[in-house]
């Protein structure tokens, strides 16, 4: 069996570990890859975003499965393209993976499907936009309708703050097309977690809860990142939530997109916030959350393939899945200056210390092989993961291991996990 993976982050190094170690033991090309993913995957020098050379290379090579990373190809409708041709994909189609790429359609699904989120108003007009935030108390949420990379999500602590952002958004058009429209949103107050659901157009298998931290430095400071580290299960999630998110969160979503005539195929991250009102969702995306995947995948017991497939081809059940007693923890080392301006090929040392080797998991994601050493190539360059008899464990294990891995200005949070304890 062929397998592509599209992409080339920590997200992706994790799930071709994973499929590699299935029973049927698939042959696996990873596109484009990192220098964690060289050891088990065949790297093709194609971009994730390139859904032509992509799609190319797979009718040529007729990789039994395609599973997609990244939201972008998604949203470009790569999925589309492959079913077109024949080839079978985990991951939604374009008009499904909308709920990602526009904020404004996944309030409208939320609003009319009756899901549990926070109140919003959308606006085109910078004047309508400044006209109404000035009328309302703070702090307000402000977001860029399309994809922004993560960085299209302002938390307003005042006037000034709201005013910037809708400058940023609508006025300098910071985020291009992605911010001809944004949404001001109630800004909601509690503990985050991250549900995703694996979804074959009608049955629902949620996966354990995991908790991201997003900004960059301890104590929840600095800037948003795409994630510096993540833990699982998330606490948080009590028994009482899991029915609540199945019913009032996935299946109102996929009962509002079917009213639509929009199947959802592949994975659907609910991002959630738990207020002391419930449960509310602040985003969905159409793909794995990046670091969640690296501590929720290797919790997973037996074989990985089978489910996947089964979210193609229907016939997905909630046993398919047997879950690790065990806690997992991934703390991120970032290049310094990220999630700003920051240095690339420095050479990463440590790797093949015997204490990193034997105890943990190191997911690669920024990370490029040059002669014949690991450099790094993006601003998340490694995810330490390990799994525990506990989180405390867990924890233990990343931490001690990160002792041994360096490269030139790397930094990481030193408080992972510390709600959860
Ligand atoms: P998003 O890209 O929508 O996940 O937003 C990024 C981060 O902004 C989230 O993980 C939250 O920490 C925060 N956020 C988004 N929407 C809200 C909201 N309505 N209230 C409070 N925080 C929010
Ligand atoms: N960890 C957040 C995301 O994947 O969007």
């Amino acid at each position: 069996m062929k397998i592509l993976v599209v992409g080339g982050g920590g997200r992706e190094h994790t799930l071709a570990w994973k499929l590699a170690s299935d029973s049927c033991k698939p042959e696996i090309f990873c596109a484009p890859g990192n220098a964690g993913t060289l050891d088990i995957c065949t790297n093709l020098d194609i971009s994730a975003e390139d859904v032509e050379a992509l799609l190319k290379w797979a009718v040529e090579n007729k990789p039994d499965l395609t599973v997609v990373g990244p939201e972008v190809p998604l949203c470009a409708g790569l999925t589309d393209c492959f079913n077109e041709a024949g080839l079978a994909v985990f991951g939604p189609n374009k008009a499904a993976a909308l709920l990602e790429g526009s904020k404004l359609f996944a309030k409208d699904v939320m609003q009319a499907g009756g899901v549990p989120t926070a109140a919003s108003e959308s606006f085109t007009d910078a004047d309508k936009a400044r006209a109404y935030v000035a009328q309302h108390d703070f702090p307000v949420v402000i977001k860029a309708d399309g994809l922004a990379a993560g960085k299209g999500v302002y938390i307003c602590a005042d006037k000034k703050d709201a005013e910037d952002a809708i400058n940023d958004v609508l006025v300098d058009r910071e985020f291009g097309d992605a911010g001809s429209e944004l949404l001001v949103e109630e800004c909601l107050v509690g503990e985050e977690v991250s549900i995703l659901a694996l979804i074959d157009g009608e049955n629902i298998l949620m996966l354990s809860s995991s908790q991201d931290h997003k900004r960059a430095f301890n104590g929840d400071k600095g800037p948003n990142t795409g994630g510096m580290g993540a833990y699982s299960p998330a606490p948080i999630m009590t028994d009482d939530l899991w029915p609540v998110v199945r019913d009032e969160v996935f299946q109102r979503t996929l009962d509002e997109l079917k009213k639509r005539g929009i199947t959802y195929k592949g994975v659907m991250y609910a991002g959630l916030m738990v207020t002391k009102d419930g449960i509310k969702v602040l985003e969905f995306n159409c793909r794995f959350g990046d670091p969640e995947t690296q501590v929720v995948i290797p919790r997973i017991k037996g074989d990985l393939v089978p489910v996947l497939q089964a979210c193609v081809d229907g016939g997905l059940r909630d046993d398919m899945i047997e879950w690790s007693d065990e806690a997992c923890a991934c703390v991120v080392m970032a290049a310094g200056g990220y999630p700003g301006a920051y240095g690339k090929g420095d050479v990463i040392a440590g790797l093949q210390e015997q204490a990193v080797k034997d105890n943990i998991l190191v997911f690669h994601a920024g990370t490029v092989m040059k002669d014949n050493d690991v450099v790094t190539n993006g601003g998340r360059v490694l995810g330490l993961t390990a799994l525990g008899k506990d989180l405390q464990s867990a924890l233990g294990k990343v931490y001690q291991a990160l002792t041994h891995v360096e490269f030139d200005q790397a930094q990481y949070r030193t408080d992972i996990g510390k709600k959860a304890l």
